[in-house]
């Protein structure tokens, strides 16, 4: 079977300790456990209210710690910027409301955007991958395809968030599908949100995957085993 590489999220490493604004739990501590114990990317996300992630967090991930570094910004001048700045292997395109607890789906094209190609060939001049966050919807993807998107992420908050067999299998159709057409674009395919130990391995099977990205779930069950031990528990599920 395909290797599926595990990006783990450790934002709400730094939401703790953003709690005390203390020194610790330590962002940089988070991601050496993470490469070490089989993550294969560490991800992060600057959002505009920096409710977690700060910027001297990517700094010094990126600066002091080797390892594939993800990150997931809004598209918009400051981020494209700071991205610029850090320059992380990869960026996620996603959108961003200001009242939201975390992201909701993924970002709405109704046709190509301007604005958004623009930060698209920005950061692809740069040599910096660049994904957008879709939902499983066919004239999302194509359309980010045709603006110049190097993968895919697809949304993964309606499988994860549905309740019963049946409405499950129904969702996760969809990202099959979705995947399948990602693939026939040649794009690479990424998926996340909402992602557990219990409906992660469907998902991690679907046909072409290359990565997935998981946090709020990683990070939880860190408080009570340990995040080396967390890592490694959901990198084997995903093989
Ligand atoms: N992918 C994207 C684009 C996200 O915005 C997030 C949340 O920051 C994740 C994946 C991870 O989601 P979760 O924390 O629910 O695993």
């Amino acid at each position: 079977m395909k290797h599926v590489k595990l990006g783990v999220n450790i934002d709400h490493v730094a939401t703790l300790r953003q709690a005390r604004k203390e020194k610790n739990p330590d962002t940089v501590e988070a991601a050496r456990v993470v490469y070490s114990s089989g993550g294969d990317m560490v991800v992060m996300h600057l959002r505009q209210d920096r409710r977690h992630i700060q910027e001297a967090d990517l700094e010094r991930v990126r600066r002091e710690v080797k390892g594939i570094l993800h990150l997931e910004i809004a598209a918009i001048p400051e981020m494209e910027k700071l991205a610029l700045l850090i320059h992380p292997d990869s960026v996620c395109l996603v959108p961003e409301s200001a009242r939201e607890v975390t992201t909701q789906g993924g970002l709405k094209l109704n046709g190509r955007n301007k604005e958004l190609e623009k930060t698209i060939k920005n950061l692809s001049g740069a040599g910096i991958e660049v994904g957008v966050f879709c939902d499983p919807e066919p004239q999302v993807i194509r359309t980010a395809h045709n603006m110049g998107a190097d993968s895919i992420e697809l949304c993964t908050s309606s499988y994860s968030g549905a309740w019963g067999k049946k409405l499950q299998a129904r969702e996760l159709e969809k990202l099959q599908l979705a995947g399948f057409l990602v693939k026939e674009l040649k794009l690479q395919l990424h998926a996340g949100h909402g992602l557990d130990y219990y409906n992660v391995a469907p998902v991690a099977r679907i046909e072409g995957m290359d990565c997935l990205n998981i946090g709020f779930s990683i990070i939880s069950r860190a408080m009570f085993v340990g995040l080396k031990t967390a890592v490694s528990e959901m990198k084997r599920l995903i093989q």
